[in-house]
This record gives C-alpha cells, sequence and structure tokens, in this order.
C-alpha cells in the first residue's frame, strides 16, 4: 500500500529572513511513518522545516518544501498514486499576499501586513478523491468533537483525529479517532507511537473496505 504523510509547519516568508510559521515538532508525522514502515508498506513523506524527522529507510521518500503552496504542490504531484493519505502538518492558514525582495526596514511606527488565505490541502484531497482513503488532524481548543466531525464532513475525509492545543510537540497525548460512519475510539494519555499506530489500522481497515464494497 502507498501511504502518503503531510507532516510538520509551513513557513509563509515575509521578506528573505522573516516568517510567520508555528509550533508543530514533526513528532506526529514521524510517529505515523515508522507505524507504516514497520507494517512493510510504502510512504511518501512530505514535511515543512521540522525539528524531528522519520529515519532515512528503503521505504520512505522524504520530500523537503517549505510553504503551504511549495506543500500542495508536493502533494498533487503524488496524489493519483496513493492509497492513503494523512496530513499532520500544521499548514499555516494565512500568507502574505506580497512578499518583499529587500529585508523590511523598521522605518516607521505601525506596519501592516496583509495576509491572504492559503490553499487548504487535505480539503482538495477529500474533495479530489477516487480510491484514496483521507484522513486529517483536528486541534481545536472548545467542543473538540463536534468541531472535529464538522471538518471532517465540510472536508470530506474518512478519519479525523481529535486533540487539543497540547499535543502541539509534546510527545504524550490524548485523542479521539472519528470515521465517517460516526465510530469514535478515544485514546488517554499514550504515546504517539500508540496513537499513530491507532490511524494506521484504521486508515489501513478503511481502504480494505471500500475494495470490497
Ligand atoms: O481546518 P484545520 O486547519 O483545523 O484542519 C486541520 C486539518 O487540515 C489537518 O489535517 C491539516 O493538516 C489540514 N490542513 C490542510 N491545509 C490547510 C489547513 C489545514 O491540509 N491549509
Amino acid at each position: 500500500m502507498k501511504f502518503l504523510i503531510l507532516s510538520g509547519p509551513t513557513r509563509e516568508y515575509i521578506d528573505p529572513v522573516r516568517f510567520i510559521s508555528n509550533d508543530s515538532s514533526g513528532k506526529m508525522g514521524k510517529a505515523l511513518a515508522q507505524a507504516i514502515i514497520k507494517r512493510k508498506h510504502n510512504v511518501i513523506f512530505i514535511t515543512g522545516q521540522a525539528a524531528i524527522l522519520p529515519n532515512p529507510s528503503r521505504s520512505i521518500k522524504i520530500v523537503k518544501v517549505i510553504s503551504a503552496d511549495d506543500m500542495f504542490a508536493a502533494l498533487k504531484k503524488n496524489f493519483k498514486t496513493a492509497d492513503i493519505i494523512i496530513s499532520a502538518a500544521a499548514v499555516s492558514d494565512f500568507k502574505p499576499q506580497t512578499f518583499s525582495k529587500n529585508k523590511i526596514k523598521k522605518d516607521k511606527q505601525i506596519l501592516t501586513l496583509k495576509l491572504i488565505k492559503n490553499p487548504d490541502i487535505i480539503a482538495y484531497c477529500g474533495k479530489n478523491k477516487k480510491k484514496q482513503v483521507i484522513a486529517g488532524f483536528a486541534l481545536e481548543t472548545q467542543n473538540l468533537i463536534k468541531n472535529a466531525q464538522k471538518k471532517l464532513k465540510e472536508k470530506n475525509l474518512d478519519l479525523i483525529i481529535a486533540n487539543s492545543k497540547e499535543a502541539l510537540g509534546a510527545s504524550k497525548n490524548s485523542a479521539h479517532i472519528i470515521n465517517s460512519d460516526g465510530k469514535i475510539i478515544s485514546i488517554q494519555n499514550s504515546n504517539k507511537n500508540k496513537i499513530a499506530d491507532k490511524i494506521i489500522n484504521e486508515t489501513i481497515k478503511i481502504f480494505r473496505n471500500n475494495k470490497t464494497r
């Protein structure tokens, strides 16, 4: 089976030395990749500038990207051949409307930065899927499960993993794995490898089920 994982933060450059980004470590993406390799499947691992990367292996191809647009381009290149796509990436929702070729000077009291929406990569996958199983994450600070279920529906995903903001950068986490039939698997205070194992098992189950339908 061919997996495609999106991982890590994206960077949206304002000028040559400054960017907008977030705290995503890449830990969850790495845990997912290791769970896939352990099961002897192949994985294309598209990652932003993350502190943590999976160990090199013959079953993994690591593609490094910077911005959400780069990640989207890399995803589109590999979309058709993937069977299961999981996005654990913290994609920046917005990017600066213009990029200043030169370093912005501090000669004003107020600097206004205009931001425009980035493409929603996993929503593109949900919209264009054929045989693919598509899974995303939802990090919510309120109404965790309800908001995650809403996202699952809106983005036409097969699976969504709901977690709270404590998950960012942590090695232990509580998560709810929610599928489109309404099934919820809740995992309390587990390490990310254990959560990744459960996620990979669920995606494989859905893929096999779809095939026999
Ligand atoms: O909408 P929200 O950002 O909460 O959705 C989270 C899910 O969507 C994650 O799986 C994330 O990787 C993915 N996402 C994406 N492209 C975006 C924003 C989020 O693929 N621009």
